[in-house]
């Protein structure tokens, strides 16, 4: 694992910008894992900018979104497809037929992991995918548990996370409490990985991430067995390391 350090978010944020900028450069046409949290918006800011000065052109990029939550319609401001629209796809040049997030309001969620299991299979896998790491060290949805689950699935989310992303809601109970999250199959089969971590209150769970042992417990753990994963964190978030 590379360790990449940054002053702070918006260093952290310019590293992993310019790294996935670098992809898309060497591969106009290629397929990019993206997730949502507080994490990565600074490197989507970044993202945009390049595009908008003709740096970066996002015409034949393909986007596969890490999780949804269930129940919620893309017209709902939580929505992960309501972010990353919000966030980026309404200020690049990509085709929106280009970008893929699993669709929260499916009738029946086992088709819906199926579909987009196929999805991601017939790209061709991912070439770069872009993580950020829950407090309990999820990533996309992965909860921790007994298993790593390997196809995408429907998840019932901890109270930790539901906990933790109540904050983007009003209260608690308007917290879905199921998602759809690509599985770690997808994940582990990208060709390149690069997580994004900033702020102290990561700093322990990123400890156990990388430096304890690989186990469902702490999914991101899994990464240790990536063979390209660029970890680009501030200093309060790596300074456990
Ligand atoms: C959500 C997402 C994850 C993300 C995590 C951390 O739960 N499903 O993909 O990594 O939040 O979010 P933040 O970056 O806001 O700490």
């Amino acid at each position: 694992m590379k360790i990449l350090k940054a002053k702070d978010y918006d260093g952290m944020s310019r590293i992993a910008a310019n790294i996935i900028s670098a992809q898309v450069i060497l591969k106009d046409n290629c397929v990019l894992g993206l997730a949502t949290g507080s994490s990565p918006v600074g490197v989507y800011q970044r993202l945009i900018e390049l595009c908008a000065n003709g740096e970066l052109d996002f015409s034949r990029v393909v986007t596969v979104n890490l999780d949804e939550y269930r129940g919620l319609p893309v017209t709902n401001e939580q929505s992960y497809r309501y972010f990353m629209n919000d966030n980026l796809f309404n200020h690049i040049n990509i085709k929106p037929e280009n970008t893929n997030v699993p669709n929260g309001t499916a009738p029946d969620p086992a088709a819906e992991c199926a579909r987009y299991e196929n999805l991601i299979h017939a790209l061709g896998g991912i070439d770069l995918q872009l993580l950020g790491i829950g407090n309990n060290g999820h990533i996309g949805f992965n909860e921790p548990s007994d298993a790593f689950d390997c196809d995408t699935h429907c998840v019932d989310l901890t109270e930790s996370t539901i906990e933790a992303n109540k904050r983007f809601f009003s209260n608690a109970d308007e917290v879905p409490r199921q998602a759809y999250t690509m599985g770690m199959k997808a994940i582990m089969q990208a060709r390149r990985i690069v997580m994004v971590v900033s702020g102290a209150a990561k700093a322990e769970i990123v400890k156990a991430a990388v430096c304890g042992p690989i186990t469902p417990r702490v999914p991101a753990s899994i990464l240790q067995l990536h063979k390209d994963v660029t970890l680009v964190g501030d200093e309060a978030a790596l300074s456990l390391l």
